[in-house]
């Protein structure tokens, strides 16, 4: 059987990087891509670094072009981009909303808009989308980067709804607090006040994300869309 691409927009670093090492080292042809040039520490001949900007709809054209010419269109899509610019809501400016929108959901568009296509031609899809448990429960100082998630929910259930019947899955993986470079600005202070909220009583690992993914992209989860699923170690139960 060939092997499935699969495209993950974020992967320099963080839960992206993990998610790209982890699924080529499994076997998948898997593109990642970040604003910066950049390159995986694992020599892998099935994993390639694109530059690409979510939010630039020529970069994401350029991209599509050269992944047919490689014959690399994803048959599974991982929006995993997203920024945070963290203010109270009175202090916070047009571009710490502007930015934080159109990167966590405009980039979620642009990148789901063009590679669809090929989806419905080929009868196989998987999307996923990192969303976050702060678009489900809310966070102080981040209602620009709560909207983006929470609007990130009602893309998939809507998209779900659309596709479902051309065998292409949508749903969003909600991570709690976990260890990257997004949540490393945290003091110990206030990293003791969040623990307390958490019942596995830690942060998660980039690779907690990963293996979740890893099964809804898989066969086992050919039954799942429309879904949210929150991977946080407790801290959001209704
Ligand atoms: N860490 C957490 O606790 C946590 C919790 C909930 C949800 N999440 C979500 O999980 C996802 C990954 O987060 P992370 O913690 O791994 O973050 P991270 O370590 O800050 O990594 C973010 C990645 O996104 C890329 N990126 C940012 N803006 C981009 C753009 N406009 N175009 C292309 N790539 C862009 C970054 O690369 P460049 O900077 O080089 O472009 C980097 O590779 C995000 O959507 C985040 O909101 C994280």
């Amino acid at each position: 059987m060939k092997k499935r691409n699969i495209f993950i927009s974020g992967a320099s670093r963080g839960i992206g990087k993990s998610m790209a090492k982890h699924f080529a080292k499994s076997n998948f042809n898997v593109v990642g891509t970040s604003r910066n040039n950049f390159k995986f520490d694992d020599d892998l001949e099935n994993l390639l670094p694109i530059k690409l900007d979510v939010t630039s709809r020529n970069d994401v054209k350029d991209c599509f072009d050269e992944l047919k010419t490689k014959n690399l269109l994803p048959d599974i899509l991982i929006n995993n981009a997203g920024i945070t610019a963290d203010q109270l809501f009175l202090r916070m400016s047009d571009d710490d909303w502007d930015n934080v929108i159109n990167t966590n959901l405009t980039g979620t568009f642009n990148l789901t808009k063009i590679f669809l296509k090929n989806m419905i031609k080929n009868k196989f899809g998987r999307i996923i989308n990192i969303s976050s448990i702060s678009g489900l429960m809310g966070n102080p100082g981040q209602v620009n980067y709560s909207s983006s998630k929470a609007a990130l929910n009602g893309f998939t259930k809507s998209l779900a709804k659309e596709v479902g019947s051309r065998n292409i899955t949508v749903n969003c993986v909600a991570p709690g607090f976990i260890d990257t470079d997004m949540t490393s600005y945290i003091g110990q202070k206030e990293r003791n006040e969040i623990l307390k909220k958490i019942p596995l009583n830690k942060f998660g690992s980039p690779e907690d994300i990963s293996k979740l993914v890893m099964f809804l992209m898989s066969d086992e989860a050919s039954y799942i869309t429309g879904q949210t699923i929150s991977i946080d170690g407790g801290l959001l139960m209704y």
